[in-house]
């Protein structure tokens, strides 16, 4: 599930980009659903378009063009095509194993990614106003000791942004700096990366944004680099490291390395090992909607896949594997029942009580986080936690 090879016939990135080029100061900021048309995946079949431009109508300058707005600007790495291909890859191999498996990139369509703000909403889910609590108290801090590590931090670049919300203390923080030109929200869900890209625009006329569309386990090194000396903050917040098993975490964080050398640093959320009953009630809350968000993955691939999983069949459980330190999320058939994904020529069989692992999401503490990070050419520099300890934020940089 971690291949890093770019999907053949993926767009390759603009070499110049939008660097440097002024924000259209006053220029009218493109509403959400304009910047989200732009980034939504065209259906299959609709990719190739005129003269077969797929591949160049993924590059940035038409998408600016669309709006007037030079400051946006949008890189497509999962078209249509390309996000059929995948998730029907992931699918065949995920709904074939033993225990069945499905990758939790595919939660995040639309729907899912306002379920997932709800989850963030909830009192259960402690994990969102914690970080941003971190962030809040900690973001003078984390300039200071960025002057100290980097040349200039001049491009905020943030993987599995979702809409983002935390972002804006981040480019709040790194704009008083005078130097930050450019934010890169990356994400798979186009829709919220729409929100973000206006929100940010919205927020600082004089930062570029350049979006991009894209699976973080494939294509970090097709992400936008700042021109030496200056460098990035890439942050990767919300504990969604914790969503990748530690193989497919070690892989990224070397692809990140090596994307982004001296200069830049790494900020990184993680949720921390606590009591398990206020971990599971994070992920199983009483409205319910975690188990919404959950049974969301298979509507989409109902939608996308042309499944016929009945969503009343399923039902949500969320347990802590102690030896592993990771919440598992799994959708269990309520019944013997037979499900076929017309999409992909595929039928498959669910006994009475099996189980579908569709999310983890590992809990650390500062030893393992430190070890993971020095393992993949990551210097730990600073971590800041809640004062009860219940979630971190660390910065790191080449080691
Ligand atoms: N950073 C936000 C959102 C976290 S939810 C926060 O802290 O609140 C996880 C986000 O990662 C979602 O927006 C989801 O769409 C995105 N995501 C999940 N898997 C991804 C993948 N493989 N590649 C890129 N983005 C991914
Ligand atoms: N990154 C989030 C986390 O691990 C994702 C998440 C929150 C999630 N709640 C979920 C994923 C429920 C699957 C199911 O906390």
């Amino acid at each position: 599930m971690t291949s890093r090879t770019p999907a053949p016939g993926a767009p390759t990135p603009s070499p110049t980009g939008p660097t440097g080029r002024p924000a259209a100061r006053g220029g009218r900021i493109p509403t959400p659903a304009e910047v989200a048309a732009r980034l939504r995946p065209r259906p299959a079949g609709q990719a190739g378009g005129a003269a077969g431009a797929g591949a160049a109508s993924a590059r940035t300058g038409d998408a600016s063009a669309q709006t007037g707005d030079a400051g946006v600007c949008v890189e497509r790495h999962l078209t249509g095509p390309q996000r059929s291909a995948a998730m029907a890859q992931d699918a065949r191999r995920g709904l074939t194993a033993s225990p069945k498996e499905l990758a939790p990139t595919w939660f995040y369509d639309a729907t899912g990614s306002l379920l997932f703000e709800k989850i963030t909403e909830l009192p259960e889910y402690y994990l969102t106003r914690t970080e941003r609590s971190i962030l809040e108290r900690h973001a003078g801090d984390l300039v200071s000791e960025l002057a100290s590590v980097a040349q200039g931090i001049d491009t905020l670049v943030e993987l599995g942004a979702g809409t983002s919300p935390k972002s804006r203390l981040l480019l709040g923080a790194l704009a008083d700096t005078g130097r930050l030109r450019r934010f890169v929200p990356f994400d798979v869900d186009a829709d919220a990366l729409g929100r973000a890209a206006t929100a940010a625009r919205a927020a600082h006329p004089g930062v570029t944004v350049h979006a991009v569309v894209g699976d973080f386990r494939q294509h970090i090194g097709l992400l936008p680099v700042p021109a030496a000396p200056a460098g990035a903050l890439v942050a990767f917040l919300g504990g969604t490291i914790g969503n990748l098993r530690p193989a497919a975490r070690a892989e990224l964080l070397t692809a990140l390395r090596s994307r982004f050398g001296p200069g830049s640093a790494l900020l990184l959320g993680t949720d921390l090992v606590k009591d398990p009953a206020r971990l599971l009630a994070a992920y199983d809350d009483s409205a319910g909607v975690t188990a919404a968000f959950n049974r969301n993955l298979l509507t989409v691939l109902n939608r996308e896949l042309g499944a016929d999983f009945d969503l009343r069949a399923f039902a949500h459980v969320a347990v802590w594997d102690e030896a592993n330190r990771w919440v598992e999320m799994r959708l269990r058939s309520l019944r013997q029942q037979t499900v076929r994904l017309a999409g992909i020529d595929l039928t498959v069989d669910f006994a009475e009580g099996e189980e579908l692992r569709t999310e983890i999401s590992a809990k650390f503490d500062q030893e393992t986080v430190d070890k993971e990070l020095a393992n993949t050419g990551w210097r730990l520099a600073r971590w800041w936690t809640d004062p009860a300890g219940d979630f971190a934020l660390s910065l790191a940089i080449p080691g």
